[in-house]
């Protein structure tokens, strides 16, 4: 079996790909055009895929219809059009699990830049602007016995809620399709509503898997609704937030601050003013950017490849329900 790596991973999965007898191609260069892409997408059996740029779309599956099974490099799929899949009986390979404590260290790094005004320190000491000390500047408030809002409160989300609960004893309510039953048992996590997850969260933290009817779901009528002393933050895809609202609400300071690790439109265009408010942290989608975590999402792409060529079910697997047609 013929398979595409689009992009370098770690060496321990192009080796287990190797070790495993398959053919693996890795273009040259890492920044193909949509049209190399696609032509090596045409020549390979399967694609180890790294990164949300390409769309495995209804397009995509009609110009290669010899495409038997995608190995996401990441946990969302939302780049993936898991119905056209399911139709062409295509699994969809994906990394759960690996990541989680590493994508959740990010949600909290930047709950606690954002609630101590990091960036904008760092900014003055930058400038040259380091200053007396003076008992009204630069104060940020603390975390303790406040309320974590999860949305989305999944296999990274529990991470985050865990962390914010022994460090800080916050109070954690949530939002989800389904209630988290472990959650709930470990971290006495409240299931709430939408509503009164905006109405309440002191912090409110983005874990949801994305999916296209949420585009914008954060908008200025709902940050409108938050607290004025709330923490807005998305780690989890950018299309969940509007871009221009969140400014508005930081910059009438509607809330306190927002920390960002995936932005709207991403990459975030290098003079979009969001980048010059003070109550802001943004960082280049570095969720799962860890030695460990990036080694492990290389395992279990590999693994769900391996699996594939020998004829059994991906072990990690986006769309199980491909298995029961
Ligand atoms: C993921 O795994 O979905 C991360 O966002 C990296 O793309």
């Amino acid at each position: 079996m013929k398979v595409f790596v689009n992009k370098r991973i770690p060496e321990i999965g192009i080796n287990m790909l190797k070790d495993a007898g398959l053919e693996v191609f890795i273009p040259e260069h890492d920044t193909l055009s949509h049209d190399e892409w696609l032509s090596y997408c045409k020549e390979n059996d399967a694609i180890l895929s790294v990164g949300g740029a390409f769309k495995y779309d209804q397009d995509f599956f009609n110009e290669c219809p010899n495409i038997k099974t995608i190995a996401l490099y990441s946990v969302g799929f939302d780049h993936v059009d898991i119905k056209e899949a399911n139709q062409r009986h295509i699994p969809i390979g994906n990394t759960p699990d690996v990541l989680s404590k590493a994508t959740s260290d990010v949600a909290f790094l930047l709950m606690q830049s954002v609630a101590r005004r990091a960036s904008f320190n760092f900014e003055k000491v930058k400038s040259g602007n380091w200053g007396d000390f003076d008992p009204l500047h630069a104060l940020g408030q603390e975390l303790y016995g406040k309320t974590l809002g999860i949305f989305g409160l999944g296999r990274i989300g529990f991470e985050m809620a865990k962390k914010a609960q022994k460090a800080f004893d916050m109070n954690i309510i949530y939002h989800n399709r389904h209630h988290n039953e472990e959650a709930e048992r470990e971290l006495n996590a409240k299931y709430v509503s939408f509503d009164e997850l905006i109405e309440q969260s002191d912090v409110l933290s983005i874990h949801a898997n994305f999916r296209p009817e949420q585009k914008e779901l954060f908008n200025a009528s709902i940050f409108e609704k938050m607290k004025p002393n709330a923490i807005f933050i998305n780690t989890a895809r950018g299309g969940f937030h509007n871009q221009k609202d969140l400014y508005d609400a930081l910059a009438e300071h509607k809330i306190w601050g927002a920390g960002l690790d995936v932005t709207n439109p991403e990459p975030i265009f290098k003079d979009d003013p969001i980048l010059e408010l003070s109550n802001v942290c943004v960082l280049p989608h570095i969720g799962s950017a860890t030695i460990e975590a990036r080694d492990g999402m290389a395992r279990l792409a590999a693994e769900n490849i391996i699996a594939y060529s020998k004829g059994d079910k991906l072990p990690h697997c986006a769309n199980p329900e491909v298995y029961n047609n």
